[in-house]
């Protein structure tokens, strides 16, 4: 039988501890929330009021239920007030020395069978513990940000936590509606360890200003489909509490320089910068707390000024190859509105992509989503070639060919012949250095990656890549054309990986790497990635659609390029794909999808 809980405690309501008293409140259960002064309480009230609130406006939540709700919380200061829960949470401050301070009152303080929980994100639960005269009976109990929204929960066993508490705090997560994985005391968990990796790196290119921060979190957003970017998701967690989760995972997991925080962030809690919770991160906010984005002097002035910025006027556009990249793409050019010539080598190839083409727009008339006369309006601007001589007047040229450079050289060095001057020179490629390709033409000036993601029909990111020599005409010339386009462009330097193979790569290199050192499991990684950050799929399962030859080749390239340790690819991914298991495509990855 579990152990029923009537009456729990909560310690720090920030960011975490207000979310965690409503998850409780709302389950019928009974809530002592303390803080440290008055002034912090009434913060913390008026966050847990200003969530309920939101919830009843959206009409999730029935007023009287929301007052129910209330109605449980009991908030005090001081930890005194604890002395008759069955559990308490503790919120505070992610800081080892007051954690172990605040578990020897509470050891003081609450009844002798009472389990002490903590929340830390990085800090060894087993070093709380030991400040206690009851270790075993410390857990961690692990939520998410936001905590009323976010279904996961890690529940942190120590190697002293008792099979009761680590049961019975399991069965507490069943009753609060939230999926628990239960692990063991390492650095960062699973979600953090996998999260982190990627959130000081995307704070890293940031920093040495290889993109935006717009277009560092529309890349992400739109190219993987994260509920956040990662600078948003920096500021939602509190960039104090971010810097004391890196430098605590870089202490305690073998010194990764991939958890070293980026000086920046440093500099920005020094000046107070902490993001949504002080009213400034990456992002300004209109008040402290609040999540509403507010213009400030980073935010780019909106596109139809990209024409003002020298962008040049395109309006036949070549599209070279016929792969699927490039099938796609003359679809969405032709769509567009843009007079469209198709080179391939050779006729044959040619009523094949035309084929396709005309397939793709069919499906898009049978769905209802093109008209009959729309789909003939841009099959009737698309010209079929099999000579690149046919290039000689269009305005930009967009090459999707194979994926070698010496091909690529070769082509844009013939393109540098025989196309006007003025044209924009884009290549498709999404792992080799664009200047390469550039320095084959007597105009690298005019050369910039066009990085479309497949199927480029639906996928609404295209990666602008501009090199050390690429004119800011020909980026604002792209800029214009992918807005045109319908597309969301974001401009990154020349550089392995770009921005999203740069950011995804690592952490499911990160994930593979969990898995070989048997922290956890393949379900219970995707789990906590799905449930604990929002991610439409986990690592594993990615892994297997993608590929694990691609993802190992991506890997390397970073590595290559890179050096940074951390980015050496996993021997088990090597292993996977020496012995055949590509994923989805071949049958096996990961997972095996024989009889799926
Ligand atoms: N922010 C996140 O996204 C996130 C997610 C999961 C877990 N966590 C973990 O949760 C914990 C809290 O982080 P946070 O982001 O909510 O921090 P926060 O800074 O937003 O809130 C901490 C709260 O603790 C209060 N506090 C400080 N000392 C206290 C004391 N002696 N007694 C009572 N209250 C005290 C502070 O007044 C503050 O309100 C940390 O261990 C963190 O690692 C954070």
């Amino acid at each position: 039988m579990a152990r029923e809980f009537t009456r729990v405690g909560v310690v720090g309501l920030g960011t975490m501890g207000a979310g965690i008293v409503e998850v409780f409140a709302r389950n019928g259960i009974d809530v002592v929330a303390v803080e440290i002064s008055p002034t912090a309480l009434e913060r913390g009230r008026a966050t847990l009021t200003g969530s309920t609130d939101r919830a009843v406006a959206r009409g999730k939540l029935a007023e009287a239920d929301r007052d129910a709700l209330l109605s449980r919380v009991d908030f005090q200061v001081g930890l005194d007030a604890l002395h008759s829960v069955d559990l308490v949470v503790e919120a505070v401050p992610e800081h080892l020395d007051l954690k172990q301070r605040i578990f020897a009152e509470l050891d003081r303080v609450c009844k002798p069978e009472a389990i002490l929980a903590t929340n830390t994100s990085s800090l060894s639960v087993t070093e709380i513990s030991v400040a206690t005269t009851r270790p075993n009976q410390v857990i961690g109990i692990h939520f998410f940000n936001p905590a009323p929204v976010m279904k996961l929960v890690e529940v942190v066993r120590t190697v002293v936590t008792s099979a009761d508490v680590v049961a019975d705090v399991e069965a507490l997560c069943e009753r609060l509606g939230k999926v628990d994985v239960t692990i063991s005391d390492r650095a960062g968990f699973i979600a953090n360890a996998l999260l982190f990796g990627y959130l000081n790196h995307a704070v890293s290119m940031f920093e040495a200003r290889y993109a935006t921060r717009e277009d560092i979190d529309a890349a992400m957003k739109l190219g993987c489909g994260l509920p956040m970017g990662p600078l948003a998701l920096m500021d939602l967690i509190g960039l104090d509490t971010a810097y004391e989760i890196l430098d605590t995972m870089y202490r305690r997991g073998g010194r990764d320089r991939r958890h070293a925080p980026v000086p920046l962030i440093k500099q920005m809690v020094t000046a107070g910068l902490l993001g949504r919770k002080s009213g400034r991160g990456f992002y300004t906010y209109e008040r402290p707390g609040s999540p509403v984005v507010v213009p400030d002097e980073q935010t780019p002035v909106a596109t139809g000024a990209a024409l003002a910025d020298g962008a040049r006027a395109i309006a036949k556009v070549g599209v070279v190859g016929s792969g699927t990249m490039a099938t796609g793409i003359i679809e969405v050019f032709a769509k567009a509105g843009y007079e469209v010539i198709s080179v391939t080598r050779g006729a044959e190839k040619s009523a094949k992509v035309c084929e396709t083409v005309k397939t793709s727009l069919n499906k898009g008339v049978v769905r209802g989503k093109l008209s009959e006369a729309d789909r003939d309006a841009a099959l009737g601007r698309v010209t079929w070639s099999a000579t690149l001589e046919h290039l000689v007047d269009v305005d930009l040229v967009v090459e999707a060919v194979v994926e070698e450079l010496s091909v690529k050289k070769a082509l844009f060095a013939s393109l540098d012949e025989i196309c006007k001057p003025g044209v924009v020179l884009a290549t498709t490629t999404s792992s080799l250095p664009v200047i390469d390709v550039a320095m084959a033409t007597q105009r690298p000036a005019d050369v910039i990656g066009l990085h479309f993601f497949n199927p480029a029909p639906i996928m609404p990111l295209v990666e602008i890549v501009q090199t050390i020599r690429t004119s800011a005409e020909t980026t604002a010339t792209a800029r214009a054309v992918c807005a045109a386009l319908g597309k969301t462009g974001v401009v990154c330097g020349d550089r392995s990986g770009f921005i999203v193979n740069a950011l995804l790569f690592p952490y499911l290199n990160d994930a593979v790497k969990m898995l070989e050192a048997s922290y956890s499991t393949a379900d219970d990684i995707d789990h906590a990635m799905k449930l604990g950050c929002g991610y439409p799929m986990g690592p594993f399962e990615l892994l297997d659609v993608v590929g694990l030859d691609v993802s190992l080749a991506i890997q390397r390239e970073l590595y290559l390029e890179l050096r940074e340790p951390g980015f050496a690819p996993a021997p088990l991914l090597e292993h996977l794909v020496t012995a055949g298991y590509l994923g989805r495509k071949s049958g096996r990855g990961f997972r095996d999808h024989t009889n799926r």
